[in-house]
């Protein structure tokens, strides 16, 4: 496997993490308990900083690379890249959304949050499916290691707060709330 489909998916597998640290605020929230907004603040600033800053942008010249080299993929591809810009914008919304809540809970309905969050992360985690069960397998067998290698260069270094090695302590509740989660 070429390290940038590794890392990928690894950093699939991070985001999952972080999306089920905020579900099971959701869970709480639908079930009218106490919740965390300090927590899912945390969780939606990895969201914003970590794979739309950096992991969409290596994505995007992945699936530019497969749209060309395999028309039967390049709508899937298109549609993907699209996304990414959606999920940005859905971040950024949902973020403002429990700032607000968090700032004046009287006001603004926890109906509305639970029901934006339930469909932020529904539409995360149906992204990540596309990703993994179509246009990676398909990258793997359509782009040659050229191609790979063209994708990682816009990678760079990337020091994803969730690998083991860098433990910024402005995570401190995510990791506490990760380390709850089952393996
Ligand atoms: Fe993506
Ligand atoms: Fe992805």
């Amino acid at each position: 496997m070429h390290p940038l489909a590794k890392r990928l998916r690894d950093d699939h597998r991070h985001l999952q993490r972080v999306l089920a640290v905020l579900e099971a605020q959701m869970e709480a929230l639908g079930r009218a308990e106490d919740v965390d907004f300090d927590l899912m603040l945390d969780a939606m600033t990895y969201i914003t900083e970590f794979p739309n800053r950096l992991h969409h942008p290596v994505e995007d010249v992945l699936f530019d690379l497969l749209a060309k080299r395999d028309a039967s993929a390049a709508a899937a591809c298109r549609e993907q890249i699209a996304e990414h810009e959606r999920l940005f914008h859905d971040s950024a919304a949902f973020y403002g959304l429990l700032d607000a809540v968090q700032v004046d809970d009287a006001t603004l309905p926890r109906d509305r949050l639970l029901a934006d969050g339930r469909a932020f992360i529904e539409a995360q985690r149906a992204h990540l499916r596309r990703e993994e069960t179509e246009l990676l397998p398909r990258a793997e067998q359509r782009l040659d290691t050229a191609d790979w290698d063209r994708a990682a260069l816009t990678a760079g270094q990337v020091d994803d707060p969730l690998d083991a090695t860098t433990r910024p302590a402005r995570y401190e509740a995510l990791y506490r709330a990760l380390s709850r989660l089952p393996a």
